[in-house]
C-alpha cells in the first residue's frame, strides 16, 4: 500500500521546492520557478499568515511532492464562486517527472482530502482551480473524488471548479 507523510514546509525545503517548481511539467502551470531564496521567503510568508500552508509530501520515505492548503475565505477564489467559510483549497505538485501519470496524484489528493476533513470538522469541502487545459490536473482530481462544478474565468487562466464535499458517511 502506498503511504504519503504530509508535514509542514520549512524555509530549508526551499531548494528542493524551488528544484521541483522549475521542473517543465510543473512550472508549465504554477508558473512560480522562483530562486531559492524566494522559496524560502514564501514559505517563512506563508507559515506566518492564515491563508495557507506549504507542505511536503514524503512517499516511501523519499520527498517527492508539494502541497498547498488553503483557507477560500482568504483567498482570492473567494471571488469566484459563493464560497463557504469553512471552504479549504488545494494546489498540488508532484515534483519529480519519472512519478507523474501513474496514479499517484490521485491517491495524495484523496488523502490529502481525507486529512482535512478529519481535521478540519467545521470543513465540507475542499476545492480546487486547475487550468482547464491541464487535464492530467483535472483528471487526477475527478479521480480522487472531485465533482467538476464548471469553469471560472480567473485573471491568468480559465480555471474548472472541482469540489469534493464531504460525504453522508463522513458526516
Ligand atoms: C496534477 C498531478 C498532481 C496529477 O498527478 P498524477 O499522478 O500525474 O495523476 P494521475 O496519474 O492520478 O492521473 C492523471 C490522469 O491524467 C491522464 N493524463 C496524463 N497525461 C495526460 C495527457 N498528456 N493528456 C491527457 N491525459 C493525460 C492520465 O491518463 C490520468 O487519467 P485517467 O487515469 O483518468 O485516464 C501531477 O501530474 C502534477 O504534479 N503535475 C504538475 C503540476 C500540476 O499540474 N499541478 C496541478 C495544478 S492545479
Amino acid at each position: 500500500m502506498t503511504t504519503f507523510a504530509l508535514r509542514p514546509a520549512v524555509p530549508s525545503d526551499a531548494p528542493r521546492i524551488a528544484l521541483w517548481m522549475t521542473q517543465p511539467h510543473v512550472r508549465r502551470w504554477w508558473h512560480q520557478g522562483w530562486s531559492v531564496e524566494r522559496w524560502a521567503q514564501e514559505i517563512t510568508r506563508q507559515a506566518a499568515g492564515e491563508h495557507s500552508m506549504p507542505c511536503v509530501v514524503t512517499l516511501d520515505a523519499e520527498e517527492f511532492a508539494y502541497v498547498e492548503l488553503y483557507r477560500v475565505r482568504h483567498d482570492r477564489l473567494a471571488q469566484y464562486y459563493p464560497y463557504d467559510a469553512e471552504d479549504w483549497g488545494v494546489h498540488v505538485a508532484i515534483g519529480d517527472g519519472t512519478r507523474v501519470g501513474r496514479g499517484l496524484g490521485r491517491q495524495l489528493l484523496r488523502e490529502v482530502v481525507d486529512t482535512v476533513l478529519r481535521t478540519e470538522p467545521a470543513c465540507t469541502r475542499v476545492v480546487a482551480e486547475p487550468d482547464i487545459e491541464n487535464t492530467p490536473s483535472v483528471r487526477a482530481f475527478a479521480a480522487a473524488g472531485f465533482l467538476n462544478r464548471g469553469e471560472l474565468q480567473l485573471p491568468e487562466k480559465t480555471a474548472v471548479l472541482m469540489v469534493r464535499t464531504r460525504t453522508v458517511q463522513e458526516a
